[in-house]
């Protein structure tokens, strides 16, 4: 099964400042977990160090089952094609795969992600929901069992919310792996098996969003009105 465990991850900025101080922090296939915390928590250095694209000054990232896909915050600087197929079809192309089988993952990837019917734009084109579509797109051709998305809502509508979120939940269905980076716990925790909560870059809790819920606030976060299972924007 896979799974990315990360044990003692310190990161510690060119002036010696400790922005990720000893994380032990793991993600499943199967799991659906929120990581959350302020500005400046260090989720989005924690998400790179778990891609592997940043390697930590201490401590290991280890994975099993293939290193987790992350879909960047900005999706403009992950755009690489001219149009949304060619965009799509890079990370196979990259791996080597027959026109073929790059064709048949490009087709289910747009599928997944609704965006069929815009193959041939110019991904510089598409709406902001669109666009995050298409970067979870072009990860979901790379057929991850582990996905890490660094806030997959932001600057999104309620509309583009609830399609990305039903995009993700789909592939949790399936028996992917998925991290959401995120500080609105109401868009989705009532589908979460984890929250897991940064602070100060330290793992302030982890655990079911019922026993860690209440920790919110000292995080920094909000907490959502209602019971766990209200919070979502899918019904
Ligand atoms: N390359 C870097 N050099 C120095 N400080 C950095 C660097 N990258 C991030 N930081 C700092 O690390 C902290 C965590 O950043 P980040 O992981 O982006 O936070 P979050 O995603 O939770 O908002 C912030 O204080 C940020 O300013
Ligand atoms: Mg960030």
């Amino acid at each position: 099964m896979s799974r990315v465990t990360a044990a003692g991850v310190t990161v510690r900025a060119a002036d010696g400042s400790t922005l990720l101080d000893r994380v032990d922090l793991s993600l499943a296939a199967g799991e659906l977990c929120i990581l959350a915390g302020r500005n400046g928590a260090g989720k989005t250095l924690l998400a790179r160090c778990l891609a592997g694209i940043i390697t930590p000054g201490e401590g290991t990232v280890h994975s099993e089952g293939g290193r987790p896909a992350l879909v960047f915050q900005d999706t403009r600087s992950q755009v690489l094609g001219q149009t949304v197929s060619d965009d799509v079809a890079m990370g196979p192309r990259s791996a080597g795969l027959s026109h073929a089988a790059i064709d048949e993952r490009v087709g289910e990837a747009l599928e997944r992600t609704g965006l069929t019917g815009m193959h041939l734009r110019d991904p510089f084109t598409l709406s902001g929901g669109e666009q995050r579509r298409l970067s979870i797109a072009a990860m979901l051709a790379m057929r991850p069992s582990l996905l890490i998305l660094d806030e997959p809502f932001s600057s999104l509508d309620f509309e583009g919310v609830k399609s990305v979120l039903s995009v993700l939940l789909d592939l949790y269905a399936e028996g992917c792996g998925i991290a959401v980076i995120t500080h609105d716990l109401g868009k989705l925790a009532a589908h979460a098996d984890r929250l897991v909560l940064l602070d100060h870059g330290r793992v302030h809790a982890d655990g079911p969003p019922a026993d860690v819920l209440a920790d919110a606030p000292a995080c920094g976060l909000r907490l959502p009105r209602g019971t766990i299972g209200e919070m979502t924007w899918l019904r």
